[in-house]
Parts: C-alpha cells; sequence; structure tokens
C-alpha cells in the first residue's frame, strides 16, 4: 500500500512499525485505515509525542473495534475501559513483566491493546514484542500439522495479582493452539507463558515439554522488537498474533500511564488456511 496520510518506518524485517505524521487526537477515516492497514502488517505500531487526554486515547481505541474491560485490574479514573498501567517505588510486581498475550485466558480474548504512557524512569522501562506468525511459520511442517490439531487451557489466578476480592474473576478457557487471524488470514501461535498451562490430550509430563519447548522457540530474538518509550509515546500491538513483555529494569523510578483494549472474538483455526501436511501422509 502507499500510505497518502501517514508515515511508516519499520522497526526490524519481523516486527514493529514507527507511524509519523499523525495526531491520534484528530483522525479522519483515510487515515484510521491507513493505520489499521500498516498495524495489520507490522503487528506493532508505535506513535511518538501524542498528547492524548484519556477520553482521546479511548476514542483512539474504539475506532478498531469495541472495548474490552479486564476481568480484574482496577478502572483508572470511570470508565472500566481505562486501566492503569503504574510501577514505582512501593509496587510488589510488574504488570506485565513475563512474556504473555493480554488477558488470553478470556473466552473472547482482547484483539488489540494500546499502552500511553505519561511518566517514565529516566533510563530503561522499554517494552519487548514478539511475532508469533515468525514463531509458527518457522517450525517444521510435521509439527507444524501436529499443533493445529491441539487446543490449550488457558487461565490465572488474578485474584491473587490484584490483591482486593470482591468482584474479581479468574477467567479459564480453552483456545487452539494455532489460531488464524480473522483479518490476514495467516496462521499464528497462540500459546503464551502467561496464561497457557497446559495442552488437552496430552499428559502433563509430554504437555510441559511440548510447551517448553514452544516458549523457547517463540522467545528467540530474531522474532521480536524491542520499545523505548518516550512520554507521551503511544504502542497498539495485535494480541492475536503477538507477545509483548514490560520490563523493570528501573526500580525505584517510576513508569506510568494508561492502557485500552478492543474486544475480540473467540479465537479459531481455520483447516481451509493451512496447506502444510506432515512429511508422510
Ligand atoms: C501490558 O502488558 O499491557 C503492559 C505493557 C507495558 O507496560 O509496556
Amino acid at each position: 500500500m502507499v500510505y497518502q496520510r501517514i508515515k511508516v518506518e519499520s522497526l526490524t524485517p519481523t516486527i514493529g512499525a514507527t507511524v509519523f505524521n499523525v495526531d491520534l487526537a484528530d483522525l479522519d477515516d483515510e487515515t484510521v485505515a491507513e493505520i489499521h492497514h500498516a498495524w495489520m502488517q507490522h503487528l506493532v505500531l508505535f506513535f511518538r509525542d501524542q498528547r492524548l487526554t484519556p477520553a482521546e486515547h479511548l476514542a483512539f481505541g474504539a475506532r478498531f473495534g469495541e472495548l474490552h474491560t479486564h476481568p480484574a485490574a482496577d478502572f483508572a479514573g470511570e470508565n472500566p475501559a481505562l486501566m492503569a498501567i503504574h510501577t514505582d517505588k512501593d509496587s510488589k510486581r510488574n504488570n506485565g513483566g513475563g512474556w504473555h498475550t493480554d488477558v488470553s485466558a478470556d473466552a473472547e480474548p482482547p484483539l488489540g491493546t494500546l499502552v500511553h504512557l505519561h511518566q517514565l524512569p529516566t533510563e530503561g522501562g522499554d517494552t519487548l514484542f514478539a511475532n508469533m506468525y515468525a514463531a509458527f511459520e518457522t517450525l517444521s511442517p510435521t509439527l507444524q500439522y501436529f499443533l493445529t490439531t491441539l487446543s490449550a487451557e488457558h487461565m490465572l489466578d488474578y485474584n491473587s495479582l490484584y490483591g482486593r476480592e470482591g468482584h474479581r474473576e479468574n477467567p479459564r478457557a480453552v483456545h487452539p493452539v494455532v489460531r488464524t487471524h480473522p483479518v490476514t488470514g495467516r496462521n499464528a501461535l497462540f500459546v503464551n507463558p502467561g496464561f497457557t498451562r497446559r495442552i488437552e490430550g496430552l499428559s502433563p509430563a509430554e504437555s510441559d515439554v511440548l510447551l517448553g519447548f514452544l516458549f523457547k522457540h517463540a522467545a528467540q530474538p530474531r522474532f521480536q522488537c524491542r520499545f523505548q518509550w518516550t512520554p507521551d509515546a503511544l504502542a497498539m500491538w495485535d494480541d492475536r498474533c503477538t507477545w509483548h513483555m514490560a520490563i523493570w529494569d528501573y526500580f525505584p523510578e517510576t513508569r506510568s500511564g494508561l492502557r485500552v483494549t478492543i474486544k475480540g472474538d473467540r479465537p479459531r483455526f481455520d483447516a481451509e488456511s493451512f496447506g502444510v501436511r506432515p512429511a508422510s501422509s
């Protein structure tokens, strides 16, 4: 696509791009269509110097679908779709600090996430992203085929993470191990260390070995990019085909902002999309 409104510069050949010439608080439909096209191509987009209010952040997210509410995290302000991203000297843990795909334990996990950071440490606090299409496509055809026949259980004990009890839920869902992206039609590995607990139909030992291999394979640097935040930068990622991880290397400083997620559909694998068969068949 030749972009008329925006300028897009890849961060790596595999994942990530920075978008220029855009004010996210003031978008016409053509610009949103170009952003969506770039998003589907690069999986994670970065926008710098976006002085968005929380309402403008929510409105930008709503250009891509209905907004999602986190099943357990506190709301930031009044709107349940707005979640605080905050780590400081009193934090016991770093939100998002391990490879994961946002809320994949939901029956319909978010399709994408938009994080806008306002306050940053003097150094550090980067976020890593990994391409799960590439993770899947670089496996042998025989293993790819086997994975397309499997489902996995995703869950997380959110109550123990967020502390307070009451309105909180700990979602649990079973999803295909390989997911066909509803927009691009490409297949992505859809398991992650943060939420995926076991592969159905395998013994615990078999499941542990296979998930351990997949987590190690998918975490290779060749599938990744790394974003160094600046104040008022916004990152948007596609949760259907990526992992991410926020690095907590800035204690006792503060890193703070807001997150908006967009509702997704139930993950499915489309056999028609998959041309590869095992070597022996
Ligand atoms: C998240 O996992 O949603 C947070 C990512 C970040 O803080 O960089």
